[in-house]
């Protein structure tokens, strides 16, 4: 069987987007750009992915590497110190590649849409047609901005080239046949183009779709498969293009979770990251955002207008209207409306946190009521405490956070204030309005 490798091209700036931030870690659906690309290769089994990095390399294979993980062994980064166009990036895999008799899959890195389903399909079109390259193409209603695929017929020979949009004449940018940007070679072959390629175009650089018109003039056969689906070849260049794809890949991540027995109320205002589970029959509200690592359990009801973000939602809870973050929420629990959840804060079984609360860093134990205008900071309440509209915990003297602890059983008053760090013994009562400065014994009573 011939074997396929994978070279992925990421070294660009990405200019066009005008950022700080390299173009293929622009996030979208909670996952840089070019971790897309790399899960299209790896579903379409290729053995081995180079990985082009270049421009602030070092920050993108840190991010990369949190999001790669377990397949990490499958991909090998290969440094383009100097940007120097895409057929040059390709060949610094020269070296890996060297002795390599199989071949390759050149992606962009910028095409977050492209499936393994059409990188299998053209790679198995390059293997019937015994193609030196195979092009993927697409038919575009508006083809700017891409490279147009040209055939052109040289005593009864078809020949294919690739010319760039800045380079073509004014009848080559009528072709509404662009070149993805993806490409199957011989690896042989593809050495063997790279070293002709010259940088005499318009941006002098070395293209590597000058390759399709040196493989014809060597004899090579050159082929095209052209995309069932056009929509999947869409590059990402500005942040017009980054907000098409995002918009395209959150509807594929609503659609995966209806299938699987989730109700989305909206799906035009409803956002979950492609990272995000929820279990069956809960429902998503609408105006909500389900972002990051959050996993969520089964009927739930989220929203209208739920921010979460890296929580652990057990089953049967109830978010309304608020913002959470890295928070674990216990079964049966219901939050919000308008509650504001804090990192660190561990909401249990059968609690309410209501209306206007902030919670930071707590922990709140099973069938504890924090319903009204509450601030809990640093704190440990116990089971069934009854805590107060209004009570707050003070917690930063102005040097540290001092911690604030609730027994079990507790019924704290209206418009109290902790004044941590305090200890409140179970089954307290504490009067409202009262201001607490002591630690307060088990069973007494607080004023
Ligand atoms: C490229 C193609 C164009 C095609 C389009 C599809 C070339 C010359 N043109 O144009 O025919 O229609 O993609 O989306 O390839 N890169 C490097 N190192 C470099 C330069 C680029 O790694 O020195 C990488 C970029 O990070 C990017 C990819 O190559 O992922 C393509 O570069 P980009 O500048 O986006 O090319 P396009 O102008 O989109
Ligand atoms: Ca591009």
């Amino acid at each position: 069987m011939r074997t396929v490798v994978s070279i992925i091209l990421a070294a660009g700036e990405g200019t066009r987007m005008k950022s700080a931030l390299p173009k293929v870690l622009h996030a979208i659906c909670g996952q840089p750009m070019v971790a897309y690309v790399l899960r299209a290769v790896l579903d379409a089994g290729c053995r081995k992915n180079y990985l082009v990095v270049g421009y602030r390399a070092e920050e993108v294979i840190e991010t990369l590497k949190s999001f790669l993980s377990l397949r990490e062994k499958r991909i090998e980064f290969v440094r383009q110190s100097r940007l120097l166009g895409s057929g040059h990036a390709v060949l610094q895999t020269k070296k890996d590649l060297k002795g390599y008799g199989g071949d390759v899959l050149v992606v962009n890195g910028d095409l977050p849409l492209l499936s393994g389903a059409t990188l299998n399909r053209l790679v198995q079109a390059h293997f019937k047609q015994k193609n030196s390259l195979t092009i993927l193409g697409a038919i575009l209603k508006d083809p700017s901005g891409y490279g147009r695929i040209v055939e052109n017929r040289a005593n009864d020979e078809k020949r294919i080239r690739i010319v760039e949009e800045r380079d073509a004449t004014p009848r080559e940018r009528r072709i509404n046949r662009v070149n993805a940007g993806v490409y199957c070679f011989q690896a042989k072959d593809l050495f063997k183009a790279l070293a002709k390629i010259r940088p005499d175009n318009r941006k002098k650089e070395y293209y590597l779709t000058d390759a399709a018109k040196i493989l014809s003039e060597m004899g090579k056969k050159v082929g095209m498969v052209i995309a069932k689906d056009s929509s999947e070849v869409e590059g990402v260049n500005n942040r017009k293009q980054l907000a098409n794809v995002q918009k395209c890949i959150n509807m594929k991540n609503l659609e995966r979770l209806m299938f699987n027995g989730v109700t989305i109320v909206d799906p035009s205002s409803t956002f979950v990251d492609s990272t995000v589970r929820i279990g069956r029959d809960t429902i998503v509200y609408p105006g909500s955002s389900i972002l990051g690592k959050t996993r969520i359990g089964e009927n739930c009801r989220l929203g209208p207008y739920a921010f979460i973000q890296d929580c652990r939602i057990d089953k049967d809870v109830e978010v309304r209207a608020s913002f959470i973050y890295g928070a674990k929420i216990a079964e049966r629990a219901k939050v919000g409306p308008f509650s504001h959840i804090r990192p660190g804060t561990v909401v249990g079984e059968d609690v309410r946190v209501g209306n206007f609360c902030e919670v930071k860093k707590s922990k709140i134990g099973q069938g504890t009521k924090v319903s009204h205008l509450s601030y809990i900071g640093d704190s440990f309440l116990g089971k069934n405490v009854n805590i107060g509209a209004g009570t707050i915990t003070c917690n930063f003297d102005g040097i540290r956070k001092n911690i604030t602890r609730v027994g079990d059983n507790t019924f704290v008053g209206s418009d109290t204030k902790f004044i941590a760090p305090v200890k409140i013994g179970k089954g307290a009562v504490i009067g409202a309005g009262s201001t607490i400065t002591e630690d307060v014994p088990a069973g007494k009573l607080a004023i």
